[in-house]
């Protein structure tokens, strides 16, 4: 554990276990900095539920994460960046404290979308939430209103991952089902984004599907690349986040569950402690 007094653990919030795919990458990056992970596990998935519930939810996880300590937290979830990110930046965090940071983790994946596709047809996986709020599309048109983007809401996979059985066989079916209906809004796609990052938890079966020409994208090192970058850009931001290597888990689901599915995709033992909420 670390020292209490200095502890300010850059926070990584996601609604259960997904956010371990985008931490595993921030870590390489940013080895030296102390992390706190909070998985919402009990009341994961959130891709289904209302644009308000997401927001209460996902505010409520930010506060336990300032409380605890962080004064910059990434929203490793799209579903929580599309539904809840504007309004804690602009509503809450101007009476919370000012001086605090809350990101997420679409606008940095559409930044990068150009790099990846040369038919400017690019696909999209999500939530259902996700994919409702038009995220993708009107972040993509900004930076490259030249891009066509189709989405695809995947409303099993969640849940899926969440109960440990992204390794299943009767899972095939319902991964490829989702990818003939993305590939047929479109021939010329010839990159995915997988819009959830639960996803690459099961991106061996998402292989298996997807045509040999079309690249798949992950988010975790784009989103980490991104928070060296913005952490470089805003040196008081890290001057502020605390360096002693450590990385704590929290989940208000239970522990020990946590612990063996979540650390098979964290490439770690993980520990975690249950957070009551
Ligand atoms: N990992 C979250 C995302 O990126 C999953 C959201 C959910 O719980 O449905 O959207």
């Amino acid at each position: 554990m670390s020292d209490k007094k200095t502890y300010s653990p850059i926070g990584v919030f996601d609604s259960g276990y997904g956010g371990l795919t985008i931490l595993k990458e921030i870590v390489k990056e940013l080895p030296e900095h102390d992390f706190l992970y909070l998985g919402d596990n009990a009341r994961a998935p959130y891709g289904s539920r209302s644009f308000e519930e997401v927001y209460d939810l996902t505010l409520e996880c930010v506060k336990q994460l300032f409380d605890k300590g962080c004064h910059l937290v990434v929203l490793a979830c799209n579903t929580a960046s599309a539904k809840a990110l504007r309004n804690i930046q602009q509503k809450d965090l101007p009476n919370i404290d000012p001086t605090r940071r809350v990101l997420g983790v679409i606008r940095p994946t559409t930044e990068l979308a150009g790099n990846y596709t040369k038919t400017k047809h690019i696909g999209v996986l999500g939530t259902a939430g996700t994919v409702l709020s038009q995220s993708y599309p009107i972040e993509v048109s900004k930076f490259h209103p030249e891009i066509k983007v189709y989405q695809e809401a995947c409303p099993l996979w969640v849940p899926i991952v969440e109960s440990g059985k992204q390794n299943a066989d009767d899972t095939d079916a319902e991964v490829k089902k989702h990818i003939d209906v993305l590939m047929s809004r479109s021939p010329k796609i010839d990159t995915i984004i997988l819009g959830c990052t639960h996803y690459p938890l099961l991106i061996n079966k998402i292989k298996k599907f997807v045509p040999e020409h079309v690249a798949l994208i992950t988010q975790g090192e784009i989103v980490a690349k991104g928070l060296k970058d913005y952490l470089q850009r805003h040196p008081e931001m890290d001057a502020r986040c605390s360096k002693n290597s450590s990385i704590e888990f929290l989940t208000t689901g239970d522990a020990n569950f946590f612990d063996e599915n979540g650390g098979k995709f964290f490439g770690k033992e993980i520990r975690s402690k249950h957070l009551r909420l």
